[in-house]
């Protein structure tokens, strides 16, 4: 019986990362891989990467992390914002990627059924320092720290008037597709590149880094769409925690540098519903 895997953060410009998304295969031909982000940033990259991994699970389901959306000085693809978003989903559906622009599947193997739910949400600066109470402030005290997100100069935001404007667009849009279209008794499975929860930033080595990393909006999420998992990547601090009973596994390889230092198995994939399940017990 095929399982439910995941992974995120692959950053495949770098030539070790590579090495590992070309070693990455599905142990049973019936695996589904959920892709969490932040697959590269230069679009020919992350078509190389998405090609790849197409081909060889039953199911790739993916969804865009902040450097999908960064439009680099050096890539042939000028697309900014919205565009960009738009491009990427283009190029999943050519490959028979699930995006969020898309139904959502259901699993039938192993730990299910489970509705999956690919998300595209972005972030808000909600998550703010302590003692900060608007966007101003709590940049201001990230800057002092010396904290500031490559994503203010690479990831554009138009048409929406700021990322946090694209982000709330995003948020209100999905809630309403959320509640609308998940059928009734069925687990879900929660797919998003940052953390729906702020609890996993609080061991960020730069705290002030969690405003970049998600927003408050999504605090109840699981609880309220019926999460078996929640599934994200972006902190690049790979484990398993648990929220209000909630299992959520953060699934990046990160940069060399770091899963050289604390990864003992670079490229796992994580399986993300148990074997045996029993009801969502709530
Ligand atoms: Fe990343
Ligand atoms: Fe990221």
């Amino acid at each position: 019986m095929g399982k439910l895997v995941a992974i995120s953060d692959l950053h495949v410009r770098y030539e070790e990362n590579r090495q590992i998304t070309e070693r990455l295969r599905p142990a049973d031909e019936d695996d589904w891989l959920l892709v969490a982000g932040d697959v590269g940033e230069m679009s020919e990259d992350i078509e190389w990467a998405l090609t790849l991994l197409a081909e060889r699970f039953a199911k790739v389901i993916w969804v865009p992390g902040n450097h999908e959306l960064w439009t680099p000085p050096d890539d042939p693809l000028r697309l900014t914002g919205e565009a960009r978003y738009r491009w990427l989903v283009d190029l999943c559906r050519r490959l028979g990627i699930v995006t969020p622009e898309d139904p959502y599947p259901v699993w039938e193997g192993e730990g299910g059924p489970a509705v999956i739910v690919p998300l595209f949400l972005l972030y808000d600066y909600s998550f703010r320092p302590a003692g900060t109470r608007t966007k101003a402030e709590a940049l201001e005290v990230a800057e002092n720290a010396g904290v500031i997100c490559t994503d203010e100069f690479m990831l554009k935001h138009d048409p929406y008037p700021s990322r946090e404007a694209w982000s709330r667009a995003r948020v209100a849009a999905t809630e309403a597709r959320l509640a609308a279209e998940l059928p009734p008794g069925v687990p879900t499975v929660l797919v998003n590149h940052y953390p729906l929860v702020r609890e996993p930033t609080r061991v960020l080595r730069y705290p002030e880094f969690a405003l970049w990393c998600g927003t408050e909006a999504t605090a109840d999420w699981p609880l309220r769409f019926h999460a078996a998992s929640v599934v994200y990547g972006h902190l690049h601090i790979h484990r398993l925690t648990h929220h209000d009973g909630v299992p959520h596994h953060e699934v990046s390889l990160g940069y060399p540098r770091e899963w050289q230092r604390w990864l003992k198995d670079p490229g796992r994939l994580v399986p993300v519903l148990p074997k045996e399940r029993t009801a969502v017990e709530r």
